[in-house]
Parts: C-alpha cells; sequence; structure tokens
C-alpha cells in the first residue's frame, strides 16, 4: 500500500536518536569559515586551547561546577572512563548501581580488573536505583540516565570521607539537574544533550577525586597504562589540552552547544525539557497501542523517553519505513531489552515542534497501517 505523508507531519529534522545526537548543521557552516584558523592546526597551540578554554569556562558556568573542581577534556568517550574509574580512583572495592545495558558495562569494566573488587547491585530493566554507599567501598559508581531503558536516577547516595562518588551522566548531562558539589567524578560524552560527535569525554574532578588520583599513583606496584592515566589527563586539561590528538571539529560542535546553552542558562534548559519530556509521556499514556515503559512517573527520563508498543504494532518495521523514506532516524528501543518498543531522544536540540509532528507521524501510521506492508 502507498502511503502519502501529508505535509504538516514531517518534522523539520529527522534525527531523533539517542546518540550520537541532532548536531547542527550552522555550527559546521561557522566552522568552515573558521576552517584554516583551526582545522588542521596543533592541538598545543593557542587557537586549539582556546577552544577548550571556552568549553571549560562556560561549562563551569553552565553547570555550576565548584571553582576547586578540575574540567578534564580527553580521547576515548564516557567509555574510556569507565576503565579509568577503576585502574586510577579505587583503592580497593566499588560498588555499581546498576540498572541497564550502560551501568552493566561500567560494572563489568571494573570486574575485570583483578586486583579491585566490584559489587554489582541490580535492580531490573526500567527500573530507578535506590542507592547507598555499601559496606566498604571506597567508590560508589551511579549512572544519572541509563540510556538503554530511558530511567533516571536523581536521588544520590550519601557517601562519607574515604568513599569517592562517581557519576555516568552521559546522556544527562546538561539538562538533567545534579548539584556537582555531591559528587567526586561527574562524567560524560559531549555526543548527546550537548549535541558533539563521538570520541570525547569530559570529566568534573573534585578535591578528593585530585587527592585519590595520587593516592592510587602512588602505589608503585599498581598498572596504570599510560592513555589512562589521570595524572596525564589533570596536567594536560589544566593546560586547555587534551593528552593525545583531538578531533577539532568535536570540540568545535560542543563548544557551541555549551555556549548556545549557557547564554539560556540551565533553567531554562532544564524546563524545556520537562515540557517535552511531559508532552511524550502523555501522548504514550492517551495512546492505545502506547504505554510508558517506565512505571515510576519520577523516575521517566527527561532525555530519553521509551514507549513501549502493543504487539499488534512492529515497530521495527515502523522504524525501518520511517528510516527508508528519510523522515526520521534513530527512534527503535535499545537492541539488548529485546522489546517492542521506541526510544526517542529529547535532547536540546530537538524542538516540542518536531516532536509533536513525529507524534501526530507515528499516530497517523498506526492508525492507516501503511508501513507494514
Ligand atoms: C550512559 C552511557 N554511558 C556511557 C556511554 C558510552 O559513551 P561513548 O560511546 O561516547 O564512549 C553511553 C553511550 O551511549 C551511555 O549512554
Amino acid at each position: 500500500m502507498s502511503v502519502n505523508i501529508p505535509q504538516h507531519l514531517i518534522p523539520s529534522d529527522p534525527r531523533f536518536g539517542c546518540g550520537p545526537s541532532l548536531i547542527r548543521l550552522e555550527d559546521l557552516a561557522r566552522l568552515q569559515q573558521q576552517g584554516p584558523h583551526l582545522l588542521g592546526t596543533s592541538h598545543r597551540k593557542e587557537p586549539v586551547k582556546a577552544l577548550c578554554r571556552e568549553i571549560q569556562d562556560n561549562l563551569r558556568s553552565y553547570l555550576n561546577v565548584p571553582q576547586d573542581y578540575s574540567i578534564v577534556l580527553g580521547n576515548g568517550g564516557a567509555t574510556l572512563l569507565f576503565d579509568m574509574v577503576g585502574l586510577g580512583l579505587v583503592k580497593k572495592r566499588i560498588v555499581h548501581h546498576v540498572c541497564g545495558e550502560f551501568s552493566d558495562k561500567w560494572f563489568n569494566a571494573s570486574r575485570r580488573i583483578p586486583w579491585i573488587e566490584a559489587e554489582k547491585r541490580q535492580v531490573e530493566n526500567g527500573q530507578g536505583n535506590v542507592m547507598t554507599q555499601g559496606e566498604g567501598a571506597d567508590v560508589v559508581a551511579v549512572t544519572l540516565n541509563e540510556t538503554s531503558t530511558g530511567v533516571m536516577n536523581t536521588l544520590l547516595p550519601d557517601v562519607d570521607e574515604h568513599c569517592l562518588l562517581a557519576v555516568d551522566a552521559t546522556s544527562g548531562a546538561g539538562q538533567v539537574a545534579c548539584d556537582i558539589s555531591r559528587t567526586d567524578l561527574f562524567f560524560f560524552s559531549p555526543q548527546k544533550v550537548f549535541a558533539s560527535e563521538g570520541g570525547l569525554f569530559v570529566a568534573l574532578l573534585s578535591p578528593k577525586a585530585k587527592a585519590r588520583i595520587a593516592e592510587v599513583a602512588a602505589d608503585r606496584e599498581r598498572y596504570i597504562p599510560v592513555f589512562a592515566d589521570w595524572r596525564l589527563a589533570l596536567s594536560n586539561s589544566e593546560q586547555a589540552q587534551t593528552y593525545n590528538t583531538p578531533a577539532v571539529v568535536t570540540l568545535w560542535l560542543f563548544a557551541e552547544q555549551v555556549k548556545r546553552m549557557n547564554a539560556l542558562g540551565f533553567a531554562q534548559v532544564e524546563q524545556q525539557a520537562k515540557e517535552k519530556a511531559e508532552w511524550i509521556y502523555q501522548w504514550a499514556q492517551t495512546h492505545n497501542s502506547l504505554s510508558c515503559y517506565v512505571a515510576d512517573p519520577r523516575a521517566r527520563s527527561t532525555t530519553v523517553a521509551t514507549i513501549d508498543v502493543a504487539d499488534s504494532v512492529d515497530v521495527s518495521k515502523l522504524t525501518a519505513w520511517l528510516e527508508q523514506r528519510q523522515l526520521v532516524y534513530g527512534i527503535d528501543g535499545y537492541r539488548a531489552l529485546g522489546r517492542n518498543q521506541l526510544r526517542i531522544a529529547l535532547f536540546h536540540n530537538i524542538s516540542l515542534e518536531d516532536l509533536k509532528k513525529l507524534t501526530a507521524l507515528i499516530d497517523y501510521l498506526i492508525d492507516c497501517g501503511g508501513f507494514a506492508a
């Protein structure tokens, strides 16, 4: 059956994926103008260092990062930090709060390091963690926003003076409120809310975390790979540099996005995110074939919405149909969850107007069923 989609149902931008996310093409156009002064120039020279400094300054203001915290930029994405925590911050024992695929990957990274102990405290997919420090832990690992399930963990555990609180904020940072001063390590890849390319990590380190880096590294027996050495990452960041050569395009996109978001201010960005979340979850609750995957409304993410779909609608056919026609990209559920599910990003660059069009378009397709032919 051929389906004619009414023009007013077509989103102005097809990208609704949960990372890499909708980057603004006008930022790239501006980069092209700057090209000869940035692209293909040394990251040890002032133009690229100025870009890093701009990111650090705007992030500090936007996320309200205390002055005595360091803002570290490095290559390797949040995935590298999964290893760097176990290798360079844990003394003996880390407790992982696990609520989906990414928090589990982080646990598995720690578990593979033979000289530390890693404990997993897991809830069922779709639920948020109820978190405490746990017996003997010197690091507690928390995932602020579990990208695979669309669960938000905003109630951070208290930790004592011997323990660090490490937060993977990859898909929440910038939109999900978090008091940085309660964390010792707050890290993310800026390829989600911050609309950059992949490959970069950002790590905010408290004075307590910096002292721990020195303490762990003082143990001469301890194996710390050069690429995962916090001391190098820190000292380079203090000079507004990454340890090894960065992708300048990634830095540029990140810098433009932080500048834009900082100009609006966190409260305004958070408010916009809440409005989008309210819209999408309300849609799911009122539609016969849809329901919210995350049962507890307080745990429903304001950056990644997961919507269960009735078996009568084949989501894989629906999303393939939309992708083939270049109308909508990236709204399939997280594969490993194995559900008939939509997963839709609510990141800052995705407008409420486009989300309204997307939901109306899905309604239209479900009603006419033309995608399934
Ligand atoms: C919560 C979370 N942590 C870590 C990662 C890994 O990030 P990267 O692929 O940029 O290393 C992701 C990626 O989607 C994520 O969603």
